[in-house]
């Protein structure tokens, strides 16, 4: 049996995020056997979407997929970079026509790998095609093309959307992950039919924050009820995801375990030609 372990890292936000990503994985790739790496980049630009440089400088930094969400269009540039990189995801679940992919298949050493991203639709906005729907019609279309490996991004709000996608999707994918709260769940577990399932990811960002960005300001917020401003915030970044195992015939997840990594102000860099 041969497996390939893959890091998913959660909503990326802002500089303080990114900086960190990219100087974290390839230590990360390194310590943890890594190989293959999915991020969710939908904040890594001041907190509100991401740019193609920013993508760029993701993929560059050992990335082989970023996922994004209901922030995807934030930057205006980002539209027409989608058809040119198509490692970069949108939700599968918007209407046809829709620049962008809401999955990819790559060749690794390992095999194909799918990874594929859909958005509930529960609390967020817009409101898109049915995502249950569209995540099984897709895994079935994987599938039939031979790919075991499918890593999905369920990018919700809701707990019950989240853990009914990923029961729905039970035996038809290795693994469904969720984004988008920006919070960590501590709900690992493989479902019964050999997926693999964590609520939400967390994120890659500022840990003394809101959500990542300013304490004072959201707080501010919350006490005015007056519109204002949420500038990323400052200080030491933690770096949450997951890594999971799965089995590259069956597609079945072997291990799921989180990561949730403080990092100190300046994060080390790894020495050159360390082995
Ligand atoms: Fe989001
Ligand atoms: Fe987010």
């Amino acid at each position: 049996m041969s497996a390939i372990r893959i890091l998913f890292l959660g909503d990326i936000v802002g500089e303080p995020g990114r900086k960190a990503v990219i100087e974290q994985l390839p230590l990360l790739k390194q310590m943890e056997s890594l190989d293959f790496i999915i991020v969710n980049g939908e904040n890594s630009a001041g907190g509100r979407g991401i740019t193609p440089k920013i993508a760029i400088d993701l993929l560059r930094a050992g990335a082989a997929v970023i996922t994004t969400g209901d922030h995807v269009w934030d930057q205006e540039e980002i539209v027409n970079y989608f058809p040119t990189e198509p490692r970069l995801l949108r939700p599968l679940n918007y209407p046809e026509g829709t620049p962008g992919n809401g999955s990819v298949v790559l060749e690794t050493a390992k095999g194909r790998i799918a990874v594929m991203q859909v958005q509930g639709r529960s609390f967020i906005q817009p409101p898109l095609e049915n995502p249950f729907i569209a995540a099984e019609n897709e895994a079935a279309r994987l599938r039939a093309d031979g790919v075991a490996v499918i890593v999905v991004d369920m990018h919700a709000e809701t707990t019950s959307e989240k853990i009914a996608m990923g029961r729905s999707l039970d035996g038809k994918v290795s693994a469904v992950l969720g984004t988008h709260t920006h919070v960590q769940t501590a709900d690992e577990t493989i479902f019964p039919g050999g997926t693999g399932y964590l609520t939400d990811a967390g994120m890659c960002g500022p840990e003394e924050s809101v959500l990542g960005r300013n304490i004072e300001s959201v707080v501010w917020r919350f006490k005015s009820a007056m519109p204002t401003r949420f500038p990323v915030a400052k200080g030491p970044v933690r770096l949450c995801g997951a890594i999971v195992d799965i089995d590259t015939e069956t597609g079945a997840c072997l291990a799921i375990k989180r990561l949730s990594l403080l990092l100190p102000e300046t994060p080390a860099v790894p020495p050159v030609g360390a082995a």
